[in-house]
């Protein structure tokens, strides 16, 4: 059985906005519901966990109830301190609501508001063969590691580096089993799902993203992504 996670129980803090970033309009939609949407469009998808911080589980509601007609399939949970606490919670929700065998995970970045059925079905597609499954999309600047404030330590060959995105896909059982057995330590450095396969040398797989799948960080991704709607709903 299939669940997917949409994480939106951060603050947004590169943002500076008066609210967490996964409410801001964009041509009149709060960023939230993009991917619900895309989300609900596949149906082999029980159930759609939205996270929110915890003094936004009301507005969430709201708005959910307000853009989607579909709430059955919606779960609204709250958030943890950082990404990787709302993964946990996201799957303590599977975990004490359903008891299916072998339930599989799908997380979502709710700041990627472009997401595709396409990439949703892909990352779903790659657990026939694998534990986990994240998309790529390949680096196009040169990227420095820089241990100590304005030292360069290494310059990794770009052609080996890609930027991670979601929806990225697990099999909850095998990350359970795999969370077990990390240290304080290794827990406290978690940010996203593949982490902690890849701790544990893992059976990841990576497959292509999409270029247009991307993270609404920064003011100007706001101001891009607005455009980018603009032209496509001027193409149509
Ligand atoms: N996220 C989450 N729970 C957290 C932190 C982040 O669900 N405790 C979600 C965010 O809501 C976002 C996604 O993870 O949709 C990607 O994280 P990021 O872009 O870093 O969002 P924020 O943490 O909100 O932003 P910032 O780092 O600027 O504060």
């Amino acid at each position: 059985m299939i669940f997917a996670a949409v994480l939106a129980g951060g603050i947004g803090s590169r943002m500076g906005l008066t609210h967490p970033k996964q409410f801001e309009l964009v041509n009149n939609k709060p960023i939230l519901i993009y991917s619900v949407e895309q989300f609900l469009k596949v149906d082999k998808i029980e159930k759609v966990i939205v996270s929110s911080p915890k003094s936004y589980i009301a507005t969430t509601k709201k708005i959910i109830k307000k853009f989607i007609d579909d709430t059955d399939r919606i779960a609204i949970i709250e958030g943890g301190i950082t990404r990787n606490d709302t993964i946990l919670n996201s799957i303590e929700y599977v975990k004490s609501n359903y008891f299916y065998e072998d339930p599989i995970l799908i997380t979502h970045d709710a700041a990627r508001i472009f997401v595709t059925t396409k990439l949703i079905k892909e990352s779903i597609n790659q657990l026939k063969n694998h534990d986990a499954a994240s998309p790529i999309i390949r680096a196009v600047d040169v990227i420095f590691k820089s241990e100590e404030k304005g030292k360069l330590s290494d310059i990794p060959l770009r052609e080996t580096l890609f930027h991670s995105q979601t929806p990225q896909s697990f099999k909850i059982n095998k990350f359970l089993e795999i969370y077990s057995t990390l240290s304080e330590d290794e827990i406290k450095k978690l940010d996203e799902a593949m982490m902690l396969f890849f701790l544990r040398d893992g059976d990841i797989t990576l497959f292509e993203g999409d270029p247009n799948n991307f993270k609404i960080t920064r003011n100007i991704d706001l101001n891009i992504a607005k455009t980018y709607i603009n032209d496509m709903n001027n193409e149509t």
